[in-house]
């Protein structure tokens, strides 16, 4: 499938055949996952996944939205971890969401359906999947990915709209005042 063509195809896929997704297929979306930009190359993004039913049963009742995963055949919990920061709090979320955003796409090219669940930034949410997943405290749960064979059609949303778009500059009357926040240096970027 065209890169593209996976991109605008994807939606969120919430049902799921009984089939396995086989272990090449994970180990293709973890690599598509690990495969993301991260800020100073700092790859913060940890990755469980997750194919016992137990522990699937145990995440789907992170809260209401995330029922699905009880009866999705495999989970991946994307987590980012904070030893691996260049700069403690700076950009795990970031650095977690380039790599979900890659595995989603990863997993609409394999012809599997998937569904980002929210953790973050919600306490109640991450101490649930902390617990059901044993995280030490230095790793951070971002999201939780429900996969599986797909058994339900959507099809492609598109959302692109012209109206979001801005050129230049936001409109005729905006202003740009450059370097009045500190951020790290420039040399500092790979
Ligand atoms: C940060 C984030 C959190 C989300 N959390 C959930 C969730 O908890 N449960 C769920 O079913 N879908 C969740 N979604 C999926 C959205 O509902 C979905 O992407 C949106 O409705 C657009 O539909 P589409 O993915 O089919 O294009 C989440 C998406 C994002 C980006």
């Amino acid at each position: 499938m065209d890169c593209i063509e996976a991109i605008v195809g994807r939606r969120s896929i919430r049902r799921y055949t009984e089939e396995p997704v086989s272990e090449e297929q994970i180990e293709t979306l973890l690599r598509a996952a690990m495969a993301a930009p991260s800020a100073f190359n700092e790859r913060s993004s940890r990755f469980v996944v997750v194919t016992d039913a137990e522990v699937l049963s145990a995440l789907s009742e992170t809260h209401q939205f995330s029922k699905m995963i009880a009866r999705a055949p495999l989970a991946i919990v994307v987590c980012g971890d904070r030893d691996a920061e260049r700069y403690p709090g700076f950009y795990w979320t970031q650095d977690c969401t380039a790599a979900l955003t890659n595995l989603l796409t990863a997993a609409q090219a394999l012809g599997l359906g998937a569904c980002w669940v929210g953790v973050q930034p919600w306490p109640d949410r991450v101490k649930h999947v902390r617990g059901s997943l044993g995280l030490p405290l230095t790793v951070e749960p971002l999201a939780l990915v429900s996969l599986g064979h797909p058994a339900e059609v959507k099809p492609p949303a598109d959302r692109y709209d012209p109206s979001f778009v801005h050129r230049d500059r936001w409109s005729d009357a905006a202003t740009s005042i450059a370097g009045t926040t500190e951020s790290p240096g420039n040399a500092d970027w790979e």
